[in-house]
């Protein structure tokens, strides 16, 4: 945890920024996977966690800014808990070491929020994503939308990483990308895809992390979230690895590499990495303050085609090819996200506020899920991970669909469908003159990954 100060400050600056009302935070509860007392990995809120630190289920608080009022809910252990998981500081205790004087038992915060609405107050909650957090409704009475006041709060906080938050994101990215240099050296033909994963989850686990998402290790980088292990490793493939460790403090680290199964890559195989490592370089070299993370996209995707147009699968003018959303083909995602406490950054309070500052996103096939497009700022830190990707399936239906026919070869493209697909990923903290890459480097080019195999 952070000082007592960090959470005191964090608390005040959101106060000011909402201004009235109550703020009503919901920690999560443990969740069973199959019965109730088989539990998946405790994972907090992380907005809970911003604000109060405290990394324990079954809490909620509230801010009353109205009344300058900040209390926690909870519940004492019971014996029957301590016996079965083991004792925990006292709910005060873990108030007071986030700076809060104020406890009530859970089942008060009902009779809270009825009188606060009462008086005609206003409560403001967040978007809910886990059953559990429904609750807000019937505390309230009725079914509300999240408040708007409260969510640019939020995301005007935790989008400007502090110094200390850095340290956290750099350890993250740190042992992020020794998991992927674990994995490059380990992986050989004739291994699973699971032993991969299981080489660079190891490297988590030893340095005191989780992992931040879900394992990707598969030969079949094409499926841009392959969270499949179960393939034998071939000659002649690429093994798409992307996943990162989470501190125990809940801070995050993302990144992506692509390797040959043998010691080298064909000469096929190279040609399409190295424009991937020409969008990826030049994604970087755009990043710096002021800079509209939507145009980097757009260069990233320039890039591409214009590589793409040199092997002969795309024709005409890449930046048209861009606006027409023709590069979708073979980078049908985004160029990065923010990262933070959550691998992408406080999605679950809308990448409209996140990543757009309430500007609306497009509905372009491939734009459409880039989660990031507003003008960088110093502190953000933020993923940067172009690919180039043969789907079989959508070069079936955009070719029987006779898209974009002016700038995708179709005849050259159904010799790469065997392909699969690659990425390279690094994640960037922007500084106040540009962007300072996060974490040990982890291999980017072809040669780079050949030297570790
Ligand atoms: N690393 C997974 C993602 O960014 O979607
Ligand atoms: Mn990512």
């Amino acid at each position: 945890m952070f000082s007592k100060e960090t959470y005191k400050d964090r608390r005040e600056a959101l106060k000011k920024s909402v201004g009235s009302g109550v703020l009503l935070f919901l920690g999560n509860e443990e969740v069973g996977m199959n019965y109730a007392d088989n539990t998946y990995r405790f994972r907090q809120d992380s907005t809970f966690l911003y604000f109060f630190g405290l990394d324990y289920a079954g809490l909620a608080a509230v801010i009353d800014i109205d009344n300058d009022k900040e209390i926690i809910f909870g519940n004492e252990l019971t014996i029957d808990d301590i016996v079965w998981m083991g004792t925990q500081p006292t709910l005060k205790e873990k108030a007071f070491s986030v700076g809060i004087v104020e406890t009530q038992p859970l089942n008060s915060l009902k009779d809270y929020i009825e009188k606060a609405m009462a008086k005609g107050q206003t409560i403001h909650h967040l978007p809910v994503y886990r059953a559990e957090h429904t609750v807000i409704h019937s505390l309230i009475g009725k079914v509300t939308e999240a408040s708007i006041p409260f969510i640019k709060g939020v995301v005007n906080l935790r989008n400007y990483k502090t110094a200390e938050e850095i340290v956290e994101l750099e350890r993250a990215c740190d042992v992020t990308a020794d998991m992927h240099i674990a994995a490059i050296k380990t992986a050989r033909v004739g291994m699973k895809e699971y032993e991969v994963a299981a080489a660079l989850e190891a490297v988590a686990q030893a340095n005191g992390c989780f992992v931040s998402f879900p394992t990707i290790a598969t030969v079949n980088g094409q499926t841009l979230h392959n969270h499949y292990h179960g393939n034998t490793i071939k000659e002649g493939d690429m093994v798409l690895i992307d996943a990162g460790a989470e501190t125990a403090m809940g801070y995050c680290g993302d990144m992506s590499s692509t390797i040959c199964a043998g010691k080298t890559f064909s000469s096929r195989q190279k040609e399409i990495y190295d424009i991937q490592v020409a969008s990826h370089l030049a994604a970087v070299q755009a990043l710096k303050p002021g800079v509209r993370f939507s145009d980097v996209y757009d260069l990233s995707c320039r890039v591409i085609c214009e590589g793409l147009k040199g092997l002969g699968i795309m024709k005409g003018d890449p930046a048209e090819a861009v606006a027409a959303g023709a590069h979708a083909m073979f980078f049908p995602c985004g160029l990065g996200h923010m990262m933070g406490l959550d691998v992408h950054d406080m999605e679950n309070l809308g990448e409209v506020w996140v990543g757009y500052d309430g500007q609306p996103k497009s509905t372009q096939f491939g734009r459409k899920s880039l989660r990031l497009a507003r003008p960088l700022e110093p502190g953000f830190v933020l993923t940067i991970e172009p690919g180039i990707y043969f789907i079989p399936e959508l070069i079936d239906l955009w070719r029987s669909e006779g898209r974009f026919k002016d700038f995708i070869n179709y005849d050259k493209v159904e010799t790469y469908k065997d392909f699969s697909g690659l990425r390279n990923e690094e994640d960037y903290l922007i500084t106040e003159t540009g962007a300072r890459r996060l974490g040990k480097k982890i291999p980017l080019t072809t040669e780079e990954v050949e030297a570790l195999r």
